[in-house]
């Protein structure tokens, strides 16, 4: 196996040094960053929203979350060690670490949250769930009404389908709607030269 093969591998679930050269590359490659920004740009931050990034890998979105957010909470669950060290590092560096609660964890963590954020975000996270009907209830019952959850996915051309934003928003659209979303629409990202697209939808204010 080449070595670029075995850092793709390592994007699900960073371990070891293969691994960490894995977060290397998510936080210095542009098309990342542009799509970690423009994703953070969409969710319109108040200095008093609550937010919590699912799979925050090295944590860059994490850091332009805490330029704006003073009074909230901002949390960034991660399943990989490795990840959860180099958002640590990057947080420490950019002096938001006190800003940011970072938590070791798979989905199943979400249950701790019940109402807590009006924010849920994730980005090339959705991918590698087996279960996203099971993972949108999860991330809707964390939600306090009027909260919003936003998912940016980009496939990567030289080994991801090229059209797999779209068939990706497809999926994603109709697996929230059932869950219990309201107005869920797509917003293109331009980060790069593959398609990037995040769909957003509203847990509605109950009257
Ligand atoms: C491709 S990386 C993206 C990282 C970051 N969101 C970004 O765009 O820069 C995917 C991240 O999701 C994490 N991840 C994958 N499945 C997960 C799960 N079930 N629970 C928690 N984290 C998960 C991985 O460890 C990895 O850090």
């Amino acid at each position: 196996m080449s070595l670029k093969t075995a850092i793709v591998r390592q994007f699900g679930k960073p371990t070891s040094l293969v691994g960490k050269l894995a977060g290397h590359i998510m936080a210095r490659r542009s098309s990342n960053r542009l799509r970690n920004q423009r994703t953070v740009e969409l969710m319109n931050l108040q200095p008093d929203s609550r937010v919590l990034e699912i799979g925050c890998g090295p944590g860059l979105a994490l850091a332009l979350c805490a330029e704006t957010v003073s009074e909230g909470r901002i949390i960034g669950l991660d399943h990989s060690p490795v990840m959860i060290e180099q958002a640590r590092k990057r947080l420490e560096a950019s002096g938001s670490e006190s800003s940011v609660d970072l938590v070791f964890g798979g989905v199943d963590r979400l249950k701790e949250w019940p109402g807590a954020f009006d924010r849920v975000y994730s980005l090339n996270l959705i991918q590698f769930i087996a279960d996203k009907t099971d993972f949108f209830q999860r991330v809707f019952a964390t939600l306090d009404q009027g909260g919003i959850c936003l998912t940016t996915y980009q496939p990567r051309l030289d080994n991801e389908d090229p059209n797999g934003a779209s068939a990706m928003a497809d999926k994603v659209t109709r697996i929230m709607k059932e869950a219990g979303f309201k107005q869920v629409v797509r917003i293109g990202i331009v980060a790069g030269p593959s398609p990037a697209l995040c769909v957003i939808g509203q847990k509605e204010v109950r009257r």
